[in-house]
């Protein structure tokens, strides 16, 4: 998608269509008001709301599109995004391949978050997911727009151009997650991850199921025991800081498939379950964003590859394994898979790379999903400014987390009588906190965040900028992060 910002104000709107995003306080541009006289002017401006009129000559653009963005006060770039969303599927519908568009009443929104929020509307209202329909439906036109603002256009260029990327690798992220599990087992994660890697600029290090078990990374590899295929770590660098600076570290859940293993899940849970590498995807986007905006910040990522199947040597309820830190794990539950890799992935991440601070993304516990909903991921972090910063970045990203608690009470509930940890408390309530003071153990001193993702990875409501399936969730979130953290070394 080709998104231009040029100084000018709606008298310059050219291209098949104009679009007018209003708040319900703002004036009608004067160009516009003077055209439309004799036309249905009063307009609805609730949120989201799209007129479409024909301008019959009156104007140099065939139709204009009065988009509402509610009530000024009200404003946030999440409420641009949507409205911008909304009069993109309306121009792709009109099949304009280009259009001009003016944000009118939205002084509120500076033009560093407000341009990206418009690009992203642009680029993800128009995501499908067709790679396996022989009949893809009507190819989306939607190709060029040119954004007409009054001042300020070297902001609002950079936050556009800015919005382009970071929409443009969520539905990468996307793709990744709607793939079904027989077309991306860890083998294939890695060698798409590979063919970005070259492409973006980012370094690769791939660790093999040999080298998994020269490490010790007894909990990865037990979690792929089930599996006919091989398991993988992959490491993605970014160096966009000085030489001698801390990477950030960011570690992905990759659980390609999970079928819950010999603890096996029930077929209508499990169907979801192609996304349980969702927390890799949004690393993965999130990294390739990273080089593609020169992000300086040296990031550096941890992806645990796997797949969590039942076979002969899966791993079985009450096996006691050998975790890369050296502790010993009694597995009561082999549906608790996700903590399992990660331990070893933040493990690496920490001891191993040095690296700091680390967050790590995941689909990780249904109680997570059934405490906030489709609404809110959670976040667990004793760093408050550190949670504070995740939750803007979130906020800037039409993406909200909400803090859960880590406390010494949920470890007490993880002791074992055979080993030195437990993977599953003795009952489900307070799963997701339960899960993030086992990862805890694995962290150290590092300042850690733990972003569960489990409700929101997969959507079955569509939404102006989301069909349904893969939302993509979290990419724009880190990206946002790692810009934040270029000012909090
Ligand atoms: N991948 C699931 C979590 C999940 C649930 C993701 C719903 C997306 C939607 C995870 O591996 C899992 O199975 N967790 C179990 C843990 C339990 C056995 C302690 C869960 O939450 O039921
Ligand atoms: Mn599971
Ligand atoms: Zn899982």
């Amino acid at each position: 998608m080709d998104v231009r910002v040029v100084r000018g104000g709606f008298e310059s709107c050219l291209g098949e269509a104009a679009v007018c995003l209003l708040t319900e306080q703002a004036a009608l541009p004067e160009a516009l008001a003077t055209a439309l006289l004799g036309l249905p002017a009063k307009a609805d401006r609730k949120a989201s709301k799209v007129t479409v009129l024909p301008t019959y000559g009156r104007l140099p653009v065939e139709h204009v599109l009065l988009v509402g963005m509610g009530d000024g006060a009200k404003l946030t770039s999440s409420v641009l995004r949507q409205a911008v969303g909304q009069a993109a599927n309306a121009l792709r519908e009109l099949g304009a391949r280009s259009a001009s568009a003016v944000v009118w009443g939205a002084e509120e929104l500076a033009p560093c978050e407000a341009g990206a929020a418009l690009a992203e509307g642009l680029v993800l209202s128009g995501y499908r997911f067709v790679e396996y329909c022989a009949d893809p439906g009507p190819a989306h036109s939607l190709a060029q727009v040119t954004l007409f603002v009054a001042e300020g256009e070297a902001a609002w260029s950079s936050s556009v151009a800015q919005g382009v990327v970071k929409g443009e690798l969520t539905a990468v992220a996307r793709d990744l997650v709607n793939t079904p599990s027989n077309h991306l087992m860890p083998a294939d994660l890695v060698r798409r991850i590979a063919s970005l890697a070259e492409c973006y600029g980012l370094g690769l290090r791939v660790v093999d199921e040999a080298e998994l078990v020269a490490m010790g990374a007894g909990l990865i590899l037990a979690v792929n025991a089930g599996s006919a295929a091989p398991a993988a770590m992959v490491v993605l660098e970014h160096r966009g800081g000085p030489v001698d600076e801390t990477p950030l570290g960011l570690v992905g859940k990759g659980v390609c498939y999970d079928s819950g293993g010999l603890s096996l899940k029930p077929s209508e849970s499990m169907a979801r379950m192609k996304g349980d590498m969702a927390g890799a995807a949004a690393v993965i986007g999130a990294m390739c964003a990273a080089a593609q905006l020169g992000v300086r910040r040296n990031v550096t990522a941890v992806l645990p590859l796997v797949a969590n199947l039942v076979g002969p040597a899966s791993l079985r309820p009450s096996d006691v394994v050998t975790a890369l830190d050296g502790r010993h794990v009694e597995v009561l539950n082999t549906d608790a898979e996700g903590r399992l890799i990660l331990a070893d992935a933040l493990t690496y991440a920490t001891r191993d790379l040095g690296l700091s601070p680390v967050v790590d993304i995941a689909t990780l516990s249904g109680a997570c999903a059934r405490a906030l909903g489709p609404v809110f991921a959670g976040v667990f972090g004793a760093d408050e400014a550190l949670v504070r910063r995740l939750r803007d970045a979130g906020e800037a990203a039409g993406e909200r987390f909400w803090p859960l608690p880590l406390d010494e009470g949920y470890a007490d509930l993880l002791k074992s009588s055979v080993a030195d940890i437990k993977n599953v408390a003795g009952s489900p309530s307070g799963g997701a906190s339960a899960a993030a003071m086992f990862l805890a153990s694995f962290v150290g001193d590092t300042p850690w965040l733990h972003l569960d993702i489990a409700g929101m990875a997969l959507t079955d409501t569509e939404g102006p900028c989301q069909p349904k399936g893969a939302t993509g969730m979290g990419v724009r979130t880190l990206v946002n992060l790692m810009m934040s953290e270029c000012c909090h070394r």
